[in-house]
């Protein structure tokens, strides 16, 4: 960390002695100021319920800048990588710092697929659920078992461990994803064909029947892609904190992704997906665009307790550039399958047409986010709507894995362990039940 050549000054009003604290500079946003003496020092903590003000760690793998609407993965905008890159090559910037070239490329896919079954146990595990159970319930379940399948790389510690995890977790998670989705169809599992491209082989495991030959369309199969990349990696978001946080007790990967997994299953993270494709359903059912506006007034009746899912960010105060590359995405793969006039995205148009135009939305900075169009999206591909956040996870999870590793490879990483400031009852006695 470079120190910036300022410090920063904490005075009291109540005469006590002030504190200088460093401030250190990243290489681009926001400095730092370091507070990690405070409490040595004055015997208080800070307060930042959300971490509003607070960066938990440094990293050097993902950027945003939320005014300008910029996100970039180890300094590539996320435009140019959408275009110009596959998932593969994705990870691998993600995980090792840079973009291979062709070389390095057939080796890491080559590496990856080698990982791509998962032990025959593992649909035990499955069998146990029931059949409606919510695929995020059964990708919980199914990532932490996977930490006792691998007692020969549990060590967090080792690196070799560390690299070893990452592959089989990048290679196992879509057919963990397509075994919960095949399980809830009724459908045999389809095993994983390494001769197709990650994208075409979970398209594979979960579209194919083992009674007919499946090829795969190379403009979902581009599409998927594109959802893979979007989504692999986003800073110190909740399920990469938590996974973090979990991580920094020394528990193994597998375990400490599967909180991730947990943690993203909330509707104000990943799930918001499936509830804005669900908010989109029930417009449409009330009767469509002509609605637009009546739904516009309840988000904005702060007592309804409606929100425009897939609309507002905590760092991006502007368009979420995920999101306009998703809106694309969305456009080519109804036009591929003859569903231009999808009455939900002319739906979903209207609706971020309005509002981007509604005082309410612009004085909060309120604009489309990466879910607001990728629901879309996977329903016209024939993914169920349980299982949008399942392949949300499946494509983070390189970037909570390279996040992770990144922690563990830090000189000052230490296990997370936030204070509080207590408001409960102080010391009491406790009374005989007799006498309460
Ligand atoms: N609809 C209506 N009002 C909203 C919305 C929304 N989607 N988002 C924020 N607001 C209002 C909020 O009520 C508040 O108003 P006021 O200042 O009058 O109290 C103001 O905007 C600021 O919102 P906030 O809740 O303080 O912002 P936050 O940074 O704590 O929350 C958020 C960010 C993403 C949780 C929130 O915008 C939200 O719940 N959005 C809908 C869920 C969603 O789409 N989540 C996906 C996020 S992107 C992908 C991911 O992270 O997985």
């Amino acid at each position: 960390m470079k120190l910036a050549d300022n410090k920063a000054t904490m005075s009291f009003s109540n005469g006590a002695p002030s504190v200088e604290m460093p401030i250190y500079q990243g290489s681009v946003g926001p400095d730092v100021i370091d507070i990690r003496k405070l409490y040595a020092q004055t015997g208080m903590f800070t307060y930042d319920p959300g971490f509003l003000s607070t960066a938990s760690c440094q990293s050097a793998i993902t950027y945003i800048d939320g005014d300008k609407g910029e996100l970039l993965y180890r300094g590539y905008p996320i435009e140019q990588l959408a275009v110009n890159c596959d998932f593969m090559e994705t990870c691998h910037l993600l995980l090792y710092g840079n973009l291979p070239n062709a070389s390095a490329k057939a080796d890491f896919t080559k590496r990856v697929s080698n990982h791509t079954m998962v032990n025959e146990q593992m649909q035990f595990f499955l069998r146990g659920f029931r059949r409606d159970a919510h695929p995020m319930a059964i990708m919980t379940g199914l990532v932490g078992a996977l930490s006792a399948f691998y007692h020969d790389s549990t060590d967090i510690t080792n690196p070799e461990h560390r690299e070893i995890s990452a592959i089989r977790l990048i290679a196992k998670l879509p057919t963990l994803v397509a075994m919960a989705y095949k399980y809830s169809a009724g459908q045999p599992y389809m095993y994983p064909k390494n001769n197709l491209s990650y994208a075409g082989n979970f398209m594979h495991m979960m579209f194919a029947t083992p009674c007919e030959d499946y090829v795969v369309n190379p403009v979902i199969e581009r599409a998927i892609d594109r959802i893979f990349i979007l989504h692999a990696d986003h800073e110190q978001n909740a399920s990469t904190s938590t996974v973090r946080l979990c991580g920094s007790s020394g528990t193994n990967p597998f375990a400490a992704i599967a909180a991730g997994v947990a943690c993203l299953w909330g509707p104000a993270h990943g799930g918001a997906n499936e509830a804005c494709l669900n908010m989109l359903e029930d417009i449409q059912k009330m009767g469509g665009i002509s609605k637009v506006g009546e739904f516009m007034n309840q988000v904005k009746d702060k007592n309804s307790g409606v929100k425009l899912m897939g609309f507002g960010h905590r760092v991006y105060k502007n368009y979420d550039p995920r999101a306009k590359l998703m809106q694309e995405t969305c456009k080519e793969v109804l036009a591929a399958l003859g569903l231009e006039n999808d009455p939900l995205f002319k739906l979903a148009m209207a609706l971020e047409k309005i509002a981007l135009e509604d005082d309410y939305f612009v004085q909060r900075k309120l604009y489309p986010n990466v879910d607001f169009y990728s629901g879309i999206v996977q329903r016209a591909i024939g993914i169920p709507v349980g299982l949008f956040t399942a392949v949300f996870a499946l494509a983070r999870t390189v970037g909570w894995i390279a996040q992770l590793n990144e922690m563990i490879g830090d000189p000052e990483y230490k296990i997370g362990r936030p204070r509080q400031l207590f408001t409960g009852s102080v010391r009491r006695e406790v009374l005989p039940i007799a006498q309460r």
